[in-house]
């Protein structure tokens, strides 16, 4: 497929209609900007997020008649050009982005150079059945003996250098171990290495650069030998098919159904397949580095806490990814962002721009290792083509950072200038340059450190990877049993900022015992949350082990803050309701009302005045607004009589006890849907129990697969094995992180995230916890 761009490419694409005048002053649809984009420059190859970023503002979709093609820079456009491969064809992902010379051509075809489909531009139906034939061997489970592998090869390279005071990481390391783990993993001899990282530029630059003519010609060589050489080892692989390696499974495969796994397909995997798993991670690893160096004091935090490793893999891969754009080509005439595009319109989709898109990702442009959703980046696309790899290259690129951290935890970025191979997609730096002194090397003191066994996880990092430290200011006793804790950050630096109704988790004593607390503070406050806790001698121990331990000064370990119970600040009236300790993220949202001059009542019971928090505080603020309720004192509150009559653009929102919130569902059934917005503080879980569940089936729509969720398994489990990325953090149905979304099928709902209309309407689901009723459910992943 090395079609040469369309004769239009060097012109508008657009019809000058009195539409399109409208757009630019000269008439032309393409704007000044748009027609100076060239992803072959600096600028792009530097930073290409930051080179689009007027783009990304104020003209999502443009067209480039440099390249011929159509560029998008949004998260959502792109991600929905990933969700449908029908009308976005990936034909073209492997297509020359500069059509070579005549004398150029010809001497590749003097090679018989003939790389075809593979599977990242291969199209339905052919794809998702070979897909589907090759996935095993790249399985969390399946790439598990992998591991010692590649920590022993990261342990012998750094030997190499470490007493020297400097490196060139990428030579002296990066670049060499994803081609040795790139060639383990397809089942390729180790040899010819030298040569085979000049073939894989050479194909870089022959696919996505924009080689001058003169280059084209020993390009083509080059690339010509990779695709001979590529052949030979083929042949060599099916003389002993039996051997490990990603390419004997091809081609154990192919004899079972060789319409699926074609000649074809193997000649050109042999050949693609090294550039996909090598100089991407190479490239992913170079990128992570240099930005880590570049941000001396997150540095030091993965120094000092490993944990944090795993997520601030996919901060790197989001914020500085290896794949900066990827293509496809539209197959029928379509429109996005208002913009026509005819069949046949090339795409180049401006992943590492969606991936600091504002609208998803908040504060951007921050390089934050803690970010929630940092895997949600598109660096390894999204969909039916999402990057197979992306565990085995994210377990190398951990390895990679726990070996540095541990072992040259002083490392420094030196002086440079950094350069990239110009091209549209592949991009890391040439060089990387660190520095240290070798006197300080922490295995000079510790020798047993250079051999640590360091777990690795594979897969997606769970949201329990990511604390954050924080230092105890003040202990407060604000009612009996009830103590406020006023937590800083422990170096002085901001702590995120957060909305009425977010909570954080604390890790009461070790990492597996955390419990949620609402933070009930003023958002204003910059850099301090503050929580209640209540001692509850009934718990699961979290509130206890906080009663006992806890005193000023003392560091404890966070994660979030996260909300799921979000205000609606566009209200004309909220009715907020508080059962006892329910009162924290309550009186963050009363106080926000206030703020906003919303019309607004608060209603808090308890059991009596003196074992509620915050009754004179909240008095002072809210006066006649606020109502409160003490049993003691023969005021309970009747929640049937206050919401009989539903208040029109009125919402209810409640935290408290179980029982409260049953009773708040039943009271609210006249209300229209949405109405009541529930946080429930304990899990209704019980442990899953197979001899009482059944087995059921989850097609999986973006991803083409039909998984079967036996009845020992949850789906957030099933899903995982199946190398489908879905976020989690309580996993016991609190949460709501690990929300996905729901086509069709009827969903058990177990959680007690969702409202009972929520629940109703079913669209979407927890997949920690809930399950189908029966048959089949479809989601959307
Ligand atoms: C596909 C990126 C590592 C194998 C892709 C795609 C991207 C990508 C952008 C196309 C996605 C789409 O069209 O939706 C990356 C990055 C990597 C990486 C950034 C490293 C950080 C690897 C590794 C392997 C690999 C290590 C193999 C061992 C593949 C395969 C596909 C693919 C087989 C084609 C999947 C399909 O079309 O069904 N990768 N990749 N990748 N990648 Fe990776
Ligand atoms: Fe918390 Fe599923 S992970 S609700």
């Amino acid at each position: 497929p090395d079609t040469a761009l369309p004769p239009r490419a060097s012109g508008c694409p657009v019809a000058h209609g009195p539409l399109s005048s409208e757009r630019t002053p000269t008439g032309c649809p393409v704007s000044q900007r748009a027609a100076g984009f060239d992803p072959f420059e600096d600028g792009y190859q530097q930073d290409p997020p930051e080179y689009v970023r007027w783009a990304r503002e104020q003209e999502p979709i443009f067209y480039s008649p440099r390249l011929g093609y159509w560029v998008l820079t949004r998260y959502a456009d792109i991600k929905a050009v990933f969700r449908d491969n029908i009308t976005f064809s990936p034909s073209n992902a492997l297509e020359k982005i500069t059509p070579t010379g005549e004398e150029a051509n010809a001497v590749l075809a003097s090679y018989g150079f003939a790389l075809n489909r593979t599977l990242v531009n291969e199209d339905e139906p052919a794809h998702m059945p070979r897909r589907r034939a090759l996935m095993d061997p790249f399985t969390p489970e399946a790439l598990k003996h992998h591991e010692p592998m590649v920590r022993e090869l990261a342990r012998t390279y750094v030997d190499r250098f470490i007493d020297d005071g400097k490196a060139d990481l990428v030579d002296q390391m990066l670049w060499e171990i994803p081609l040795t783990v790139a060639l383990h993993f397809l089942g390729v001899p180790e040899e010819d290495m030298d040569t085979l990282r000049k073939y894989s530029i050479a194909h870089t630059v022959n696919t996505w650069g924009r080689p001058k003519p003169e280059e084209q010609v020993a390009v083509a060589h080059a690339v010509g030998n990779f695709w001979q050489y590529a052949g030979k080892v083929l042949e060599k692989m099916r003389q002993d098919p039996d051997a490990p390696g990603w390419m004997q499974y091809g081609i154990r495969k192919q004899m079972l159904h060789p319409e699926v796994v074609t000649d074809s397909y193997l000649h050109s995997m042999m050949m693609a397949g090294i550039v996909a798993a090598h100089e991407t991670t190479a490239n992913a690893t170079a990128n992570a580095m240099k930005l880590l160096l570049q941000h001396p004091d997150v540095w030091r935090e993965l120094c000092e806490d490993p944990g944090l490793i795993p997520n601030a893999v996919e901060e790197c891969l989001r914020h500085n990814g290896s794949v900066a754009a990827w293509r496809r080509l539209v197959t029928k005439d379509t429109q996005i962002d208002g913009v026509d595009l005819p069949a046949g319109s090339r795409l180049l989709i401006v992943t590492s721009s969606a991936n600091h898109d504002e609208g998803h990702f908040a504060d951007a442009d921050l390089f934050d290792i803690r970010r929630d959703n940092a895997s949600d980046h598109l660096t390894f696309g999204y969909g039916s083509h999402q990057c197979m790899g992306k565990n085995l290259a994210r377990m190398e690129m951990q390895i990679f950072l726990e070996e540095f951290t541990r072992r040259l935890p002083h490392m420094r970025l030196s002086e440079q200038r950094f350069s990239y191979v110009p091209n549209t997609s592949f991009r890391g730096p040439e060089h990387l340059w660190v520095e240290w002194d070798p006197a300080a090397n922490p295995e000079r003191a510790n020798k047993g450190l250079r051999d640590v066994q360091v777990p690795v996880r594979i897969g997606e990092p769970s949201a329990h990877s990511i604390a954050r430290p924080v230092v105890v200011e003040r202990v407060t006793p604000v009612a009996d049993g009830i103590v406020k804790l006023r937590l800083v950050s422990p170096d002085g630096k901001a702590l995120p900022r957060w909305t009425p109704g977010s909570h954080i988790d604390v890790e009461c004593g070790t990492p597996e015992l955390s419990r949620q607390y609402s933070l009930c503070g003023d958002p204003d406050e910059a850099g301090v949350l503050e929580i209640a806790v209540l001692h509850e001698p009934d718990g699961r121990g979290g509130s206890a082990w906080m009663h006992a331990n806890v005193k000023p000064g003392d560091r404890l370990r966070i994660r979030g803050p996260r909300n799921h119970f979000r205000l609606d600040e566009s209200l004309k009236k909220a009715i907020f309701i508080a059962g006892g300790i329910g009162i924290t993220p309550v009186s963050a949202m009363a106080r926000r009302a206030k703020a906003l001059g919303m019309d607004y009542e608060l209603h808090y019971s308890g059991r009596s005045r003196a074992s509620m928090a915050f009754v004179d505080e909240l008095a002072a603020l809210h006066g006649e607004r606020l109502h409160v309720h003490a049993a003691d004192e023969g005021r309970r509150n009747d929640l049937q009589a206050l919401l009989a009559q539903p208040v029109p653009g009125a919402q209810v929102y409640a935290c408290g006890p179980l029982r409260m919130l049953e009773a708040l569902e039943s009271c609210c059934a006249a209300w229209p849907e949405g109405a009541l917005r529930v946080e429930h503080f304990e899990s209704t879980l019980a442990t899953l129990d197979p001899s009482k569940e059944h087995a059921f089936e989850v097609e999986l729509k973006d991803s083409g697969l039909v998984l079967t969720v036996p009845p020992d398994q949850t789906l957030l489990t099933a899903l995982r094995a199946a190398n489908v990325d879905v976020q989690s953090d309580c996993e016991e149905g609190l949460c709501g992180s690990c929300e996905v979304r729901v086509l069709s099928g009827k969903v058990d709902h177990r959680d007690v995230v969702l409202t009972r209309t929520e629940r109703d309407a079913n669209t979407k689901m927890m997949a920690c916890c809930s399950r189908a009723c029966e048959g089949r459910l479809v989601l959307e992943l």
